[in-house]
């Protein structure tokens, strides 16, 4: 198992580039399932969980073609509307393929996604939606067995609990459903809004994407599409973040700073100067201090659940004691004991956890648990005084593309060991 070896101490200086995001590529990747004409798609970073659907996909039917940052794919027909238990335990974002097999073959097998480690993650909402929609659902053995063999036909669907995930593969369900859909309490993240622009570029019929109610008319069939998957805003705001807590001057470009407004407000609020050099980048400079400033995650446009653990990285070394409220998983702070174990002062009660700042961290050796609990360790790992040993990094590569040499380059000392 690879692991991290990093020496803190370096502030962060010059640029780093933002790749396309993971959770936009997943669900387009899913969406070209829709149709049986050429989808292409550029900007899809090579991290692990894009591998996994890209193997799943081929399971399917789908023939695809890696060229750079860009697949080439084409679905002739789903030769099998199944995503099996060994895939899906790896990637719970293979329910997404639930809604487009559906919708374009009539039937859909598909794993129970299981636990995860930051919490219950049910699909029930997916599975709900899918009935609402016409669809015949049976739950036996571990999988989700759906079947619509007269097509879907539209309806109202109003999600109890706003669902990333939930909102897309309904969304893919219903672009080739009969008659009229609205999605209420739809999510508004930009990864949504993302897919919405790609599914009407191949001829689906979307309104209100972005907002909490998306309306959807079915059409007969969906043509193939050319599109390009927009930057990851989770990795954008980790780099940017990673240029805070070592007191650098760092340009994170490529990325769309509107995507990272609440990072942003809560960084300046906390006393580091975040600015916006151009429409694609953000730089962030260090002034020696950093306040200590309460934070809640909430659903987009509000603080990103996906960018927690790195802020609460940076407030072991902000001046005060900052409160920090999880409200999104159950389970996402299983990155505060391997904080601790650096030194960090942090008192978990429940989905709040109170962070003591101020504390000089020193390296240690941590383990990985999650994507982004991990990222959060390197973070720590680059101020930690001495050197810090992350195992377990195989969490890391699901998310970020070779996060180790974007790093190095901007002239942190971290080296990836087998
Ligand atoms: C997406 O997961 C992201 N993944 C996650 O990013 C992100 O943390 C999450 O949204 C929240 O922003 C992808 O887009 C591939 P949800 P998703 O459905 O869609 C509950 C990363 O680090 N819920 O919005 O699975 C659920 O348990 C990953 O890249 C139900 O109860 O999240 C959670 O508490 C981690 N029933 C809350 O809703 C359902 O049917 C939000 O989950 C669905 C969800």
């Amino acid at each position: 198992m690879d692991k991290f070896v990093i020496a803190g101490g370096t502030a962060l200086k010059g640029e780093i580039p933002t790749n396309g995001s993971k959770n936009s590529a997943l669900p387009a990747l899913a969406a070209a399932l829709l149709t049986e004409e050429p989808v292409t798609l550029h900007r899809i970073p090579k991290v692990r969980d894009i591998r996994t659907m890209q193997r799943l996909l081929v399971d399917i039917g789908s023939q695809v073609e890696v060229d750079g940052d860009t697949v080439r794919m084409l679905t002739p027909r789903i030769t099998s509307p199944e995503a099996p238990y060994e895939l899906v335990k790896t990637m719970r974002a293979s329910s997404l393929v639930l809604g487009p097999l559906v919708a374009r073959s009539g039937r859909a097998r598909v794993s129970l996604p299981g636990g995860c480690a930051i919490g219950a993650r049910p699909i029930n909402l997916h599975i709900f939606g899918l009935e609402q929609l016409g669809a015949r659902i049976n739950q036996a053995y571990g999988y989700i067995e759906a079947e619509a063999p007269d097509g879907l036909r539209g309806a109202t669907v109003h999600f109890d609990r706003i669902t990333v995930t939930g909102t897309e593969d309904l969304m893919m369900a219903a672009v080739l459903a009969k008659g009229e859909t609205v999605l209420r309490n739809a999510a508004r993240e930009p990864e949504v809004v993302d897919l919405a622009e790609m599914l009407t570029a191949m001829g689906a019929r979307i309104e209100g994407a972005g907002t909490s109610t998306v309306v959807i008319q079915g059409v007969e069939r969906l043509s193939g599409t050319e599109h390009t998957i927009i930057p990851d805003r989770i990795e954008a705001g980790t780099f940017v973040v990673a240029g805070a807590i070592t007191d650098g001057d760092l340009l994170v470009t490529d990325c769309c700073p509107e995507h990272l407004g609440a990072l942003v407000s809560k960084l300046q609020q906390a006393g580091v100067d975040v600015t916006q050099p151009g429409p694609t980048s953000l730089r962030v400079r260090g002034r020696g201090r950093i306040r200590s400033v309460d934070m809640t995650t909430e659903e987009y446009p509000g603080f990103a659940t996906d960018l927690q653990a790195q802020y609460m990285a940076l407030m072991t070394q902000a001046d005060g004691i900052a409160m920090i409220v999880e409200t999104i998983f159950e389970n996402r702070f299983m990155h505060a004991q391997e904080l601790a174990r650096m030194g960090a002062n942090i008192r978990l009660e429940g989905r709040q956890a109170i962070v003591a700042g101020k504390r000089e961290l020193t390296g240690a050796g941590v383990i990985a648990s999650d994507l982004r609990a991990s990222a959060s360790l390197v973070l720590a790992a680059l101020v930690a005084k001495g050197e810090t040993v992350i195992d377990r990094v195989y969490h890391i590569d699901r998310g970020y593309e070779k996060i180790e040499a974007k790093l190095a380059q901007a002239g942190a000392d971290i080296r990836r060991v087998e």
